[in-house]
């Protein structure tokens, strides 16, 4: 059967829910050197608004929304299975179907039990048993769900991007540390008082969070426990499409810069490919572009367009990195997450045009494009930038905590019949 064309906006847990309280982020939170510039408190109250929320999709002419299942509350203690929890996710699908809104499931988006953490977290063997523990106990509460897409794990390479990030920074400092003003006694310090904090609540001195910067032997653990859930998915969901998500750019190069551009492709991307060779999809997620030259990577120049993020404005970014996965993934692509930060709803919604053009005209072309989500449905908590980030569809008052669809939200929705009736 050919199914419509997803029109959909989506969320995490961790970000919109509220009171993820036995998530590792929720107690870095808390952390002096946990990074987080505020805590995340109620979000944006999702976990008890999400039946009016996904009203106002369905009211909007949205078809999907994609939403993780949280498991630091489905298994807040090591191998102790919160049945209310899982119900709980239950019922915000059952409202989907409600709405005839399809649900698009991620098993994990960046927020893991803390305990995990204290097992050894994203660097260690054991997570890959204990992930696939997990996305068994759920599949098994899915089997009478029909459930179209599930994505295990939410950008897999971003401990490896953000290790990447902190080289490029350690390499500009090199040798300049202290020409400027460096105070390396201080972080010798810090790093001190990271290694007590981590002790105190993890256990651990380094505590392994999925967004740590990675190593290649954590990358490899990553890839690992992506596979042994599709097996596990795939033996108690046949019917289930079951797909990995990616963080990509779209790389552009001027004169000199083909080599560092193709460098970053295959760190990003094809160095994946032998992992999600068994996947029925892919999900791409991006929002912007990245411009080399011989000499790395470039800042946005002095003409571009900045979003919140400090994103160049690009959004024929999905396009460009529709075509360019394609070239070497040639089953089902989903666009998982795309969007701005920006508090111009107007240019939100230049931007979800442009993007759409670029997605519809890749289906026409053949390229087998299933689907669009923007991120995100609401105003979000941004992890480590807090509440500073405008990304949604739909505005939170943070005293009353009304949610208050932007006209982007009805926009989006209005391309639904569009894209299913031509
Ligand atoms: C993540 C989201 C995040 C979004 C916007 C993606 O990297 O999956 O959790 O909020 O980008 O920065």
């Amino acid at each position: 059967m050919e199914h419509k064309f997803l029109i959909g906006s989506a969320t995490a847990g961790g970000q919109v829910e509220g009171y993820n309280t036995n998530s590792d982020i929720w107690a870095m939170e808390y952390m002096k050197t946990g990074g987080y510039s505020e805590p995340s408190l109620a979000a944006a109250n999702h976990y008890h608004t999400y039946r009016q929320d996904i009203e106002l999709m369905h009211q909007a002419g949205l078809n999907a929304y994609r939403f993780s299942l949280e498991w630091a509350r489905i298994e807040p203690k090591k191998g102790v299975f919160d049945e209310k929890e899982m119900d709980h996710y239950l019922d915000v699908i059952h409202t989907c179907r409600e709405y005839g809104i399809e649900p698009v499931i991620t098993l994990f988006h960046f927020a893991s039990p803390k305990w995990l953490i204290t097992e050894g977290g994203w660097e260690s063997e054991s997570t890959i048993e204990y992930f696939g523990e997990y996305a068994a106990y759920v599949a098994e509460h899915l089997k009478a769900e029909n459930i179209r897409y599930i994505i295990t794990i939410n950008e897999a390479n971003m401990g490896i991007l953000i290790a990447g990030f902190l080289e490029k920074i350690m390499k500009h400092m090199d040798g300049a540390g202290l020409q400027i003003g460096l105070d390396l006694e201080n972080m010798a310090d810090n790093q001190k008082l990271s290694e007590q904090e981590n002790l105190e609540v993890f256990g651990v001195r380094q505590a392994a969070v999925f967004t740590s910067p990675r190593t290649s032997h954590g990358d490899e653990i990553v890839c690992r426990a992506h596979r042994k859930a599709v097996e596990i998915l795939h033996s108690i969901l046949p019917d289930t499409k079951v797909g990995l998500s990616l963080s990509l750019r779209d790389l552009h190069y001027t004169e000199g810069g083909k080599q560092n551009a193709e460098k970053d492709w295959e760190k990003d991307f094809l160095h994946y490919l032998p992992t999600i060779r068994d996947d029925d999809f892919f999900a791409i997620q991006t929002y912007t572009r990245a411009v080399f030259t011989e000499m790395g990577e470039q800042d946005p120049s002095s003409e571009a367009v900045l979003t919140q993020m400090g994103y160049e404005y690009y959004p024929e970014c999905v396009e460009h990195v529709i075509r360019k996965v394609h070239e070497s993934f040639h089953k089902d692509l989903l666009i998982s997450e795309n969007g701005i930060a920006t508090d111009d709803d107007s240019l939100r919604i230049q931007y979800i045009d442009t993007a759409l053009k670029g997605v519809l005209k890749c289906r026409d072309e053949g390229i087998p494009i299933k689907g669009y989500m923007y991120w995100s449905f609401i105003d979000n908590w941004e992890w480590q930038s807090g509440y500073s980030m405008k990304f949604g569809l739909v505005s939170v008052d943070r005293t009353s905590q009304k949610h208050i669809p932007k006209p982007s939200l009805s926009f989006l929705g209005s391309y639904t019949e569009k894209v299913n009736h031509q």
